[in-house]
């Protein structure tokens, strides 16, 4: 263990008409340092998450931070992108600024405004995060990736239409018990499984409710070493944390195999020493319902194929052996890219002290995994977490 979540907050997702990037950026930050009962001269170096490409004329957003109290003026503060992993990178580099001794506290804010854009206008800006080169005239935006992505799954392994129902189902149940989420209301099963003017295809098989939404959000952390985070109030710990880029062409990879996520995960495992089914839940990138699918098989809890079992058989269910996106996932919480990363090590630091909000507090939430992609399983991000104490 080097390093501990010792604070967090995490703004209301969804369309936040009226906010722009600085006034989350600033509200996030403030009340993560408020939350690690620490003042803002302690913070040493700060990490902005925010992807933009587009999304608002405001590309240049590190110093907004800033703007969160005169004390973080001067403070060296960087803005970090890496595509839908771009929160997941902040907080590596985060974690890194700690264990090379450059930091006591280090404030890392993910944030992104996507809806002053309509939802075809951020499907152009999200297609940067393709191989430009060959993907990019793929219609439908990022969603014409996965559309890719689940087609050749299905031509392999058979059509599993069923398993992305229950899989939207299942993010929305959890979605509603989650004030913080984009959508907070439950969708039935046949509204998922069928399409329907409220429910059209969007890319090959994937339908509205297979695609998480367009939105805006942030979320902040303080992370401080294991030594200081010992005389804080809040402390959850990285057991493991692993980060592994594969080749950006989906042309050179078996791209329904997710090579890179497995890999993370494997590594991820084995520093901590654990099995997958020692977690108590998993936050991971559901940025459409076949990405959960086929992470299912990259995390080892089926066979390759076999995805659809986890939630056909109930084992990702909040109730089940291993409950995934308790919290909604990208799909019912929202997707503010720059914001994901940050945002599941929230949900998770939320779950491991007991302090997420009733409903969607599990019972027994004692060790959790995140994992968070970029592109179509490009960067990888693995992160296990438990209680320093
Ligand atoms: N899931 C469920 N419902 C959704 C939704 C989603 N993802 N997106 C929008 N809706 C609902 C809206 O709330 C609205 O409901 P209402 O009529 O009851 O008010 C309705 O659908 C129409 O909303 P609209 O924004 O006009 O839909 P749209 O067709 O323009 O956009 C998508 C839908 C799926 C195309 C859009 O959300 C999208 O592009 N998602 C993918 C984003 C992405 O690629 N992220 C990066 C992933 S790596």
């Amino acid at each position: 263990m080097t390093a501990c979540i010792v604070g967090w907050s995490h703004g209301k997702f969804g369309k936040l008409d009226g906010e722009t990037s600085e006034s989350l950026v600033v509200k996030a930050a403030t009340e993560a340092i408020a939350h690690a009962g620490i003042e803002p001269r302690d913070i040493d170096v700060i990490y902005v998450g925010n992807m933009n490409g587009g999304f608002v004329r405001q590309e240049f957003h590190s110093s907004l931070a800033l703007q969160a109290h005169p004390d973080l003026r001067f403070k060296p503060s960087t803005r970090v992108e890496n595509a839908c992993a771009t929160g997941s990178a902040a907080i590596h580099m985060g974690l890194n600024t700690l264990a090379a001794g450059k930091a006591r506290f280090v404030l890392v804010v993910g944030v992104e405004k996507m809806t002053e854009l309509n939802s075809t206008q951020a499907g152009e800006v999200l297609i940067k995060a393709s191989y430009v080169a060959e993907e990019a005239n793929i219609e439908a935006g990022f969603a014409g990736i996965f559309g890719k992505i689940t087609s050749a799954y299905f031509q392999r392994y058979g059509d599993k239409s069923d398993a992305l129902a229950r899989i939207a189902v299942k993010a929305h149940k959890n979605g509603s018990k989650n004030p913080y989420a984009h959508f907070q209301k439950e969708f039935a099963y046949e509204f998922c499984r069928t399409p329907s003017d409220k429910n059209p295809f969007v890319a090959g098989p994937l339908k509205r409710t297979d695609c998480s939404p367009v939105t805006d959000g942030a979320a902040a952390v303080v992370l401080a070493d294991v030594q200081t985070a010992l005389g804080l109030k809040h402390a959850i710990a990285f057991r493991a944390t692993e980060h592994v880029n594969d080749f950006l062409p989906m042309s050179k990879r078996d791209i329904i195999k997710f090579e890179g996520p497995q890999l993370a995960w494997k590594r991820a495992l084995a520093s901590a020493k654990l099995d997958l089914l020692d977690l108590s839940f998993v936050e991971s990138h559901d940025c459409f319902t076949s990405a959960e699918l086929i992470e299912y098989e990259a995390m080892g809890l089926t066979a390759p194929g076999e995805g659809e079992r986890a939630i056909l058989e109930g084992w990702v269910e909040r109730d089940g052996k291993l409950p995934v996106n308790v919290s909604g996932g990208l799909k019912a919480k929202g997707h503010p890219v720059g914001a994901t990363g940050v945002s599941m090590h929230v949900m998770s630091a939320m779950q491991l002290s007991g302090s997420a909000p009733a409903g969607m507090q599990l019972p027994k939430a004692k060790i959790g995994g995140v994992f968070n992609m970029g592109g179509a399983a490009v960067a990888n991000y693995v992160s296990i977490l438990e209680p320093l104490r």
